[in-house]
């Protein structure tokens, strides 16, 4: 396993580009088994996830490679094949996306259920009733969702549960509702941007989706879908990141071909603890104060603050004047990185729901471990600031969700390497799937 390793305390400063967003581009390729002909995905980040993907795709009989420009070829091969590979499955929740598109093409699905989780409860009961009510026929049986149906029908469906809409779940329905006999209402609906972009994905391939954006979704079903060409939206979580690590080195970073629009949240929480922020076109500014102020904040689904920047506040919210209170609605136990940060002298209580952070002068640099993609990066972003040195151990977390995160921070002068980790015994968790 590789590790960071992190010469903090230097501000950073300069450009980077933003990546395509992984939690668009893998729904968005799982739904390409809808397709009757080849689809070419632009924008698909390199990460680990999108390699288990590929390979999960490979053995549904789609055929599957990433081009020299970095765009993402899909045919449909072989579509007789209907189970999922359980152990890319266990890897990957992201993978329970070709959930939908198998049952809605193929007529039938068999997909594990998705592995452990570290960030938290993340049934999938909201999925089952989405197809169900399309009229599939679904059991879950020794770990493994079977799904059936000769053709779906359109149905009112609706996508939310007690936290909040499901981003995945509306998703899954979405895609299998494109090609269902008739009218599909979903209502509830998710309305991320990732939900967004895969529903213009299917409008390209054919489908008739009305309403994306909003919380009711209108599909008319169609016969078939046919290939095409999309362009996946640019991270915001990525480059909400990267303005995290700019605010937190009291340094300054533009991200180039950034969505402001689609950051507001995050944007305001920013401005609201000093940082000065621009936006000009498709790139956005932060300058960091020299120390940045406390803020309440709460993350719930969008347009609220992204639970996916929870912990990248928290960071951030740990060297700030005073005392922040954070919540996590979406997923109330996403607080692993407190006691990592708490390690680097961070003063940080769990509460219910959430933390309280008391901010301190200065983080103390240390060795820390990665539980789970985005607690991996606020310790990176902790390490960015914190005096000395700073280990983040276990960063194969950090690699499923950025691409070369540590090339763009050094991009931006920090000083950040990649070990091999061998200080440590090695802990074998790649069971647990968070993304
Ligand atoms: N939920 C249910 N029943 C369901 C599904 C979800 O009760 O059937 C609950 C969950 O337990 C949670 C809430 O609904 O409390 C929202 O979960 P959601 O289904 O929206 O999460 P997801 O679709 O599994 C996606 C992202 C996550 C991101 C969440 C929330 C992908 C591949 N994953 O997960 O991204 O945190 O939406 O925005 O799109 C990440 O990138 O680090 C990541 C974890």
């Amino acid at each position: 396993m590789d590790a960071f390793q992190i010469a903090g305390g230097r501000p950073l400063a300069g450009e980077v580009d933003v990546a395509g967003a992984k939690n668009a581009a893998l729904p968005i390729m799982a739904a390409a088994i809808l397709a009757d002909g080849p689809v070419r995905v632009g924008s698909v980040p390199d990460l680990i996830d999108v390699r288990t993907l590929l390979d999960l795709l490979s053995g549904l009989g789609v055929w599957a490679r990433r081009n020299e420009t970095g765009a993402v070829c899909l045919d449909n091969v072989d579509p007789s094949r209907v189970v999922a590979d359980a152990s890319l499955v266990q890897q990957m929740r992201a993978s329970f996306c070709v959930l939908g598109p198998l049952l809605a093409r193929r007529g039938r699905a068999v997909v594990p259920l998705p592995g452990g989780c570290q960030i938290g409860d993340r049934p999938i009961d909201l999925h089952l009733r989405g197809l169900t009510a399309l009229g599939a026929e679904i059991a879950v049986l020794g770990g493994h969702v079977i799904a059936t149906a000769k053709r779906l029908t359109g149905a009112t469906v609706m996508m939310s549960g007690p936290r909040g809409s499901t981003v995945t779940g509306t998703m899954n329905v979405l895609s299998a509702a494109t090609l269902a006999h008739g009218e599909t209402l979903i209502a509830g609906a998710a309305t991320e941007p990732e939900v967004v972009d895969l529903g213009k994905f299917l409008n390209t391939l054919g489908a008739r989706i009305e309403g994306l954006g909003t919380s009711l979704i209108r599909v008319q079903g169609v016969e078939h879908l046919g290939g095409g060409e999309h362009t996946i939206i640019p991270d915001r979580i990525e480059a909400a990141t990267l303005l995290i690590a700019a605010a937190i080195t009291g340094g300054s970073a533009t991200v180039r071909g950034a969505r402001a629009d689609h950051m507001s949240a995050v944007l305001a929480a920013l401005a609201e603890m000093g940082v000065t922020i621009q936006v000009r076109g498709d790139s956005v500014t932060a300058i960091g104060a020299i120390r940045p102020r406390s803020i309440g904040l709460v993350a719930d689904p969008y347009p609220h603050l992204p639970t996916d920047v929870q912990s990248q506040f928290t960071a951030l919210a740990s060297v700030a004047l005073g005392r922040s209170r954070i919540e996590d609605h979406v997923f109330p136990d996403r607080f692993a990185h407190v006691a990592e940060l708490n390690r680097m002298n961070a003063r940080i209580r769990r509460s219910r729901n959430g933390a309280i952070v008391e901010g301190v002068g200065e983080l103390c640099g240390g060795i820390v471990t990665a539980s789970d993609l985005r607690a991996s990066a606020a310790l990176v972003l902790a390490g960015l600031t914190a005096s000395g040195s700073t280990t983040v151990r276990h960063v194969h977390h950090l690699d499923r969700g950025y691409e070369r995160l540590e090339a763009k921070l050094t991009q931006l002068g920090a000083r950040i390497t990649r070990v091999k980790d061998s200080s440590a015994s090695e802990v074998h968790d790649s069971s647990f799937a968070t993304a």
